[in-house]
């Protein structure tokens, strides 16, 4: 559960300030997972977008791509990387026009938007029949040392995928879902930049996270006493909706 401390809406506009880690960091996602979440879609909305992850694998597929983020300094990242329709916007107001797109994909980003808001939203930019799909890249951790790691960065975001996915509803129909995995091949830096990313991490006071990374790095130098290649162990749960 999340500490009584907690402010979602603060963790949610945190991510700007380490879009450097984030981008460098944070690993894309499966063909399969992307192929089960558009579907034969040409025209595709990468919501919550950030530094584009997501949308690399969109346009790589030959898509029509439109993205849509709320910070900034994210997408001032996903610039840089791709050269792709972008704006600044959230999953409660896209500004994009009614019936504009095929599918619409919120990766990573679902547990942070209002579903009583999004939800009408997103219905309302699909055409009929469109879908909406939601990923979530999750670290295997029944391995032990990606345990030992991440529960020194706590406050995982699985319980919030588990409650999240079920916050669709009306007017789309039930979920259908698909899960798969991977393993992103990183380094001791690549796992600090990992954790460093993290929204729990991003907000902490700076002495705490520094201590918190000086942590994982004693845990590292524990499990990885040679250096070279850290191969982190995910699975990608995705949940699709169709409007009815
Ligand atoms: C964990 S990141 C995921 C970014 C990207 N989709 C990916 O897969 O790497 C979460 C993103 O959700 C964005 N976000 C937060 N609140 C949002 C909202 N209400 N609507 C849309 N995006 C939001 C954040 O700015 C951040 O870029």
């Amino acid at each position: 559960m999340e500490s009584p401390e907690f402010d979602s809406a603060a963790h949610a506009r945190s991510f700007g300030a380490a879009a450097g880690e984030y981008a460098r960091a944070r690993p894309g996602y499966p063909d399969d997972a992307v192929g089960f979440l558009v579907g034969d879609a040409r025209r595709v909305l990468d919501l919550g977008a950030g530094t584009g992850k997501f949308t690399a694998s969109l346009v790589a597929r030959g898509l029509d791509v439109v993205a849509v983020e709320p910070s900034s300094r994210m997408l001032a990242q996903l610039r840089a990387g791709l050269d792709v329709e972008a704006h600044e916007g959230t999953a409660e107001a896209t500004g994009l026009p009614g019936a504009s797109v095929d599918a619409v994909v919120v990766a990573q980003a679902w547990h942070w938007v209002d579903p009583g808001r999004a939800v009408p939203e997103v219905a309302r930019v699909l055409r009929p029949g469109g879908t909406l799909g939601l990923v979530w890249n999750v670290r295997d951790e029944s391995v032990p040392w990606v345990r030992r790691v991440w529960a020194v960065a706590q406050q995982g975001t699985e319980h919030e995928l588990r409650a999240s996915a079920a916050t669709v509803g009306a007017p789309f129909g039930d979920p259908e879902t698909f899960t798969t995995r991977f393993e992103h091949v990183t380094d001791r830096a690549g796992i600090l930049d990992l954790v460093a990313s993290r929204s729990y991490v991003i907000v902490l006071p700076e002495d705490r996270r520094a201590a918190l990374l000086a942590e994982v790095g004693r845990l590292l130098d524990a499990e990885f006493p040679d250096g070279g290649p850290v191969r982190l162990p995910y699975l990608t749960h995705c949940t699709r909706f169709t409007l009815g």
